[in-house]
Formats: C-alpha cells, structure tokens, sequence
C-alpha cells in the first residue's frame, strides 16, 4: 500500500509542474519569439512568480464568488500595450493549445472573462490599459477603445460637450468591450435604443490574428458583434460610436415607498404605464429590503426612479397625467446634465466631481461583491396577488440585501425590428426584470443558500414572465440557464446545448449567429461556457 501511495506521489508530481509552470514558461518563450517588440511584451505579463499576479487578477473582478482561492486561475495575464500583443497572445494560445480569456471591465456576472469552469489551461487578455477614448464633437462620433470603462466615456463626452451622451448603461465602472458585445441599456434606451445599436464601426482582432474594420469584417461579423454576446467571435479592441443629443438639463426624480403605503398598487398600476410613457421618460422601480420598523416589523419598499430628457417643469404635469397615483411632485426631483444621473443613479446624490466617472473601484450592489442575478421579460402586467408574492420572498433572511429591479422598455425599443442586432428583446415587452442577492464574506460558505435562495425566486416567477423561450439579457449573464451540467470540453459548445440559453438570450437570432460563427471561427477557438458554437 504504502508503495502503491509512493508510486502514486512520484507519477502525481512532475505531471502537476509540467501542467501548470511549464506550459507558462513555453507561452512566454512564444510571445517572445513572436513579438516583434519582445523586450516590451515579458513586462505585460503575469504568471504566479509574479508577485502582483493577484493584484492584478482581481483588480477589475466584480463577482467575488470568482476571486477565491479555489476559483480557476489563468496561467497568465497579459496587459497589452498595443494590438501587435494581441495577435501575438491569440498566436501562442492556439499554437500550444491554451484557451483564452478576454477582459474589457471584468463585470461579467459569472465571471467568464477571468476563469473557467473547464479543466482546461487558460490566459487571460486583460485590455485594461487600451482605453483611448477620441470625441469628435462636431461629427458627433467616438471611437472608444474597448478596455474603456463607461464612465471614462462619459467623462470624456461631458468634458467637451454638455449637450452629448451616449445610451449605454449606468455603472460607471463596466467595461466597453463586454458592455457593447452584449447589448447595453441605460437611462436613455428608451429614446436612443442600446448602446450597440448606436456603433458604426469597430476594430476587430480575428482567430488569425488580423485586424479587421466593418468593411473587411463584413456585414455578417458586424452585425454578431453589436449584441451576440462578448468571447465568441474576437477580440474587438474599439468601437466607433454614434453620440446623441441630450438637453444641459435633465430632470432625474425618485420617490420610496413602503409596502403599507400602497407600493404594490403602484407597481401594478406602473406595468401598464412605463412602456407608453413619452420616449423622453426611463422609468424604474427597484424593490428592496427596508430596515425594520420600531416595533421589529420586517418591511420591504418600492423606490421609484425616473430621468426625463426636460425640465420639471415640464415633466411634473405629464407624470401627473399618465401617473398621478405616484404623486410626483418637485420635492422629489432634482435637474442636472446627463453625466450627473448617471453618477445620481448609482450615489442618490449630486455635485460630485465628473472625475467621479473616472473612479474604477466605485462600489454598487454589484460590484465588488459575492452576488448571483438574473434576468426576465415581462409582457403582461402580473396581478397584484403575484407581486404580494414576491414581496414576501423578500422577508427571510437570504433576501437581506437582495435587490429587484423593474425597468420599463417600450420607446424606440419597440420600432427597432427584431433582427437589427442579435439583442432580440424589442417590441411587446412591458419591462425587464434584474434580480440580484448578494451577500458577505463571512457567509460565502453558505453561499448556496443564497443562490437556492435566487433559483426558488427564478422558479416562483415562471408564470408570470415571457414564455417558450423564457427570455434572459446576455450582459446578465447566467450559467444556470443552460444545459445543468458541464460534461467536458467539447461538449459544452455543442450546438444543441447552446441552443438552450442561446434562445433565451438571442431568440431566432441564434442561428445567424452560429452561421456567424461557423464562418469566423470554424474551431471554436474563442470560446466558453456561453459562447456561440459553430456548427461541426
Ligand atoms: C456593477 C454593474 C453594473 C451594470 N450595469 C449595467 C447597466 O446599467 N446596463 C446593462 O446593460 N448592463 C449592466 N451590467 C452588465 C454589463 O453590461 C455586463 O456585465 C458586461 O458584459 C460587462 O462588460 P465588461 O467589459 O465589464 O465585462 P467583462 O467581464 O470584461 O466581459 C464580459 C464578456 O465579454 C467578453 N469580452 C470582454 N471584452 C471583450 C472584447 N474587447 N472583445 C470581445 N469580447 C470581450 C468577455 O470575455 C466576457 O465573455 C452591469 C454589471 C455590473 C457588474
Ligand atoms: C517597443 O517597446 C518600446 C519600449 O517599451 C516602446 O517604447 C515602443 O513603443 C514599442 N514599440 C511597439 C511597436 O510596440
Ligand atoms: C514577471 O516576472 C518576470 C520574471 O521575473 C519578469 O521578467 C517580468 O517583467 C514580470 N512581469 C511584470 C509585469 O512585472
Ligand atoms: C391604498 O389603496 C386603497 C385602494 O386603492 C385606498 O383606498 C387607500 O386609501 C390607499 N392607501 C394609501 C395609504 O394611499
Ligand atoms: C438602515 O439602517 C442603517 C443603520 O441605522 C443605515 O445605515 C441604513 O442606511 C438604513 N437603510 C435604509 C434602507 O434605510
Ligand atoms: C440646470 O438646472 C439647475 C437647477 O435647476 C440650474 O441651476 C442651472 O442653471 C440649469 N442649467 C442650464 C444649463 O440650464
Ligand atoms: C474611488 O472610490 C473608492 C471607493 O468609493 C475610494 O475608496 C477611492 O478613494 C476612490 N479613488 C479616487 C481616486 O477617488
């Protein structure tokens, strides 16, 4: 036995080396040899024998469920400086077999830019330092570079413009290259759509490593890249945007009720409003735990938000028309430029600096934190009975700091047709739901209870939600809505599968984009747990 054991150690240990620092030395022989700046390229890498190698691997990590010692960690890290470190990373990676991981601003909700859930070997690009960002205020353009958080573009739009904006979402922090592969809303959807039906062009590194435009890329690999999700189909390293008009001023209001002060007939009556509102008009409500009263009493509240493109003034005698159940009135809203909500959105305060934006460690209920979410699409109002049902899944303890969110659509969102980009979700829908637990470090050990506590929720609102498919947003990303479990590699991406979420996410458009993909990437080169597979 004790041999046997012996036996077992001498065959265990040199296979450990050579899979994990082997290979990463091998990798940066590669990157040396192909670089043609090799002197510059060993400094933008991190493997484990370097000491920062954590630093930097968490440093834009927004799930915390993925920062810890037992999550998968990459071989190494690279940090390009220039697209030439790109093509020499997508190079090493195919020629030794290394998967690749591409991060923009590390939000992804499952945290699919920075691990894996395969056994397999894996990099990551971390495009943190290309973040250009160049406004042409006159053309009313920019070209954005991928590693670019949202709020840096923001910051730069503001900064030359006051009547400029562009429709992407309001976590300051998101990453460009994730956000715009994926979709984007934000407080200005409903009148300018997503934020990758607002990009023209862009810079795309393929699986041979070429840089391609919209021209060269071609109709087909612009169209999959403004929506089909981030990982599937290159490396894009910018994006060339479309910036709106916005007035200097902006009305953004909110008003918190409690459950006893008849929130859940205002949010039923608000499911048959939000959606016909003026274009101008983004509505929301966000339903939380509120503290106990003094006698102990458990208490849940409704807070409505809104942004309209006007004054109050203008927008005070409209809400008292179309919503007069709300009782809005000036006491609850506040005027600012367009930059300011989105710093309101998040901070429920105004007068912080602009630099604000450019603040990548801000922290929100996701962001740097352990949480799990998901998504819904709602097409009819649900009855007040249903809403009184998901109240009282707020009051056990599990729901402690768990936020849901309703988000009016309609708007232009209901003009644009469904194939315009692969985000599918367009007309009919009253509204989008996120739901979002998070919880402490303390409890991550527990932290099953939380996610059974997401699913049993997810399961309860079935009936009430969009149907055949159950849709979900692909920038709120979610591995528990494909196939239960990972068999192994090949696998995963095997077309009917992916077919499960890839309705949910993409509706018919899925098979464009697996036509899309079949083309571009023949052998599945990028790719993980939620990529678009090709057909074999
Ligand atoms: C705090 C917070 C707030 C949010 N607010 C909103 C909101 O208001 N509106 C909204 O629509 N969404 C919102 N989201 C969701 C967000 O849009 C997605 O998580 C988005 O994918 C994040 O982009 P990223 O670059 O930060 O993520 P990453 O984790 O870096 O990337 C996400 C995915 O895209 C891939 N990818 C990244 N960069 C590239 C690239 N350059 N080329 C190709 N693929 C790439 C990654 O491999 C990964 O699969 C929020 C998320 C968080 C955590
Ligand atoms: C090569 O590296 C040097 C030193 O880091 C740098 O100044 C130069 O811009 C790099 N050139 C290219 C093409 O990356
Ligand atoms: C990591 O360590 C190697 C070897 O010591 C070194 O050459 C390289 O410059 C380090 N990388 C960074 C980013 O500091
Ligand atoms: C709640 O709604 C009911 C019925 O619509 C109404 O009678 C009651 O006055 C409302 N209560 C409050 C506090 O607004
Ligand atoms: C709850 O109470 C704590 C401590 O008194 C306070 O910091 C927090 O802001 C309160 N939260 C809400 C939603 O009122
Ligand atoms: C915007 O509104 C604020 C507050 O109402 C006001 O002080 C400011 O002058 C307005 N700015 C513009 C450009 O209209
Ligand atoms: C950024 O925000 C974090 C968290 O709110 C804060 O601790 C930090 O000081 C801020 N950094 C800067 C440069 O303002």
């Amino acid at each position: 036995m004790l041999r046997f054991l012996l036996l077992l150690l001498l065959l265990s240990f040199p296979w450990r080396i050579s899979a994990s620092a082997q290979p990463a030395g091998e990798f940066l022989q590669c990157l040396s040899l192909r670089s043609r700046n090799s002197s510059s390229i060993a400094s933008l890498v991190y493997t484990r024998h370097n000491s920062s190698y954590s630093s930097v691997l968490d440093s834009s990590a927004q799930n915390f469920r993925f920062t810890t010692p037992s999550t998968p960690a990459p071989l190494a890290i690279i940090t390009p400086l220039h697209a030439s470190h790109i093509e020499a990373t997508v190079y090493c990676c195919r020629k030794l077999g290394l998967q690749l991981r591409t991060r923009s601003g590390g939000h992804d909700f499952e945290g699919l830019s920075y691990t894996t859930a395969y056994k397999a070997p894996f990099v990551v690009l971390d495009l943190a330092n290309l973040r250009s960002v160049e406004v042409d205020v006159e053309k009313a353009t920019a070209w954005v570079e991928s590693g670019a958080t949202v709020g840096e573009l923001y910051y730069e739009i503001a900064r030359r413009s006051a009547t400029l904006a562009f429709p992407a979402g309001i976590g300051h922090t998101i990453g460009i290259g994730g956000h715009l592969s994926g979709g984007g809303y934000g407080n200005i959807f409903r009148k300018y759509g997503l934020a990758a039906d607002n990009v023209i062009d862009a810079r795309l590194i393929d699986v041979k490593g070429r840089i391609l435009d919209r021209k060269s890329m071609g109709e087909d690999l612009f169209w999959a890249i403004r929506g089909g999700g981030g990982g599937s189909f290159g490396i894009v390293l910018a994006w060339k945007v479309k910036l709106v008009p916005v007035p200097a001023n902006l009305t953004s209001c909110s008003v918190t009720k409690m459950l006893e002060q008849n929130a859940t007939e205002l949010v039923h009556q608000w499911q048959s409003v939000g959606h016909i509102l003026p274009k101008e008009v983004h509505t929301s409500f966000a339903i939380s735990r509120a503290n106990s009263s003094e006698d102990g009493k458990m208490m849940v509240q409704a807070t409505f938000g809104s942004v309209f493109l006007g004054t109050t003034d203008e927008f005070l005698p409209l809400m008292s028309v179309k919503f007069p159940e709300l009782g809005l009135s000036k006491e609850h809203c506040l005027e600012m430029s367009w930059a300011q909500t989105t710093i309101y959105a998040t901070q429920f305060r105004t007068g912080l600096p602009l630099e604000f934006l450019l603040n990548r460690t801000q922290v929100s209920s996701l962001s740097k934190s352990f949480f799990k979410a998901k998504s819904d699409f709602v097409k009819q109002p649900i009855p007040v009975s249903a809403l009184d049902g998901l109240w009282s899944k707020l009051y056990v303890e599990e729901a402690r700091s768990a936020t849901i969110v309703f988000v009016a659509y309609g708007g232009i969102m209901d003009e644009i047709p469904e194939t315009e980009t692969p985000s599918p979700h367009r007309a009919d829908n009253l509204y989008t739901v996120l739901y979002v637990v998070n919880w402490g470090e303390d409890e991550n050990a527990n932290s099953e209870k939380y996610m059974n506590w997401m699913r049993r929720l997810y399961d309860y609102m079935a009936p009430f939600v969009s149907k055949s498919p159950r849709e979900a947003y692909v920038n709120y990303r979610d591995l528990d809505i494909g196939a239960n479990k990972i068999d192994n590699d090949d696998d995963e991406n095997n077309y009917e599968k992916a077919k499960i979420w890839g309705l949910k996410y993409f509706n018919n458009n899925f098979d464009r984009l697996v036509q899309v993909k079949t083309k571009v990437d023949p052998e599945n080169f990028f790719r993980h747990e939620q990529s678009i597979p090709p057909l074999p």
